[in-house]
């Protein structure tokens, strides 16, 4: 099969932008597997589906149609053919893509689908559970942390530059609260793998986090 670069970490570890960095510069696939979890929020909410109903949530995962389409250098996210690549990332479908990825027939449902990404010559996995669930056999695996204040910051300085304004104080609470949700879920908890390289970037520039994992792969 082919090769695997896993990246898992935690809200705000700087993650998604290290994995499409990493990927680009090898020339791999990439696999936002966020983006999955977040369409199926948002298309569970387009139906008026109660998102506690597990049956009903799982349903549509399984017959939601999600693609990737490249775009002037960026990646759309199609979800039964209507663009929502913009819909997804709203702090609403945020909430509803972690309420549905808590339930377990949800993520088998999103199974198989994550690993036809891996494709010649390699994959950058991008997400919670890439290392520890779905490609356990993984030639590297990575886990990204930062600490909860410099995550608090990042977003803080992203949601200033939409014109939003909230306190860094707020943002560091939910950070906090969702860190514990998601380390204590009872499915796919947030934990590295055992074999994974713990990478924190903490004060580091993304230069030099991408070359930190690209100096990790086999040459
Ligand atoms: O940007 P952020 O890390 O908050 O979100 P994301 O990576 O787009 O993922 C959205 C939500 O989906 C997260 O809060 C997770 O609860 C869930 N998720 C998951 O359970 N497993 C994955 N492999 C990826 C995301």
């Amino acid at each position: 099969p082919s090769a695997v670069l896993t990246i898992d970490g935690p809200s705000g570890s700087g993650k998604g932008t290290i994995s499409r960095l990493v990927a680009e510069k090898l020339g791999w696939h990439l696999l936002d597997s966020g983006a999955l979890y977040r369409a199926v929020g948002y298309a569970a909410s387009m139906e008026g589906i109660d998102l506690s109903d597990a049956e009903a949530v799982t349903r549509c995962a399984e017959s939601t149609k999600i693609r990737f389409r490249d775009e002037n250098g960026e990646t759309r996210v199609i979800v039964n053919g209507h663009d929502a690549s913009d819909d997804i990332r709203t702090e609403t479908c945020g909430a509803a893509a972690s309420a549905i990825a808590a339930i377990p027939n949800v993520r088998t449902a999103l199974l198989e689908k994550q690993r036809s990404f891996r494709k010649a010559p390699g994959l950058v996995a991008d997400g919670r559970d890439m290392g520890t669930v779905i490609f356990p056999d993984a030639g590297l695996k990575v886990f990204l942390t930062a600490s909860a204040d410099e995550r608090a910051r990042r977003r803080y300085k992203q949601l200033k530059d939409k014109g939003l304004s909230v306190t860094l104080h707020a943002l560091l609470r939910e950070i906090q609260a969702r860190d514990t949700r998601d380390a204590e879920r009872a499915v796919a908890p947030l934990k590295p793998a055992n074999d994974a390289v713990l990478i924190d970037s903490t004060g580091l520039g993304i230069e030099l986090v991408v070359a930190k994992v690209l100096a990790l792969l086999p040459a």
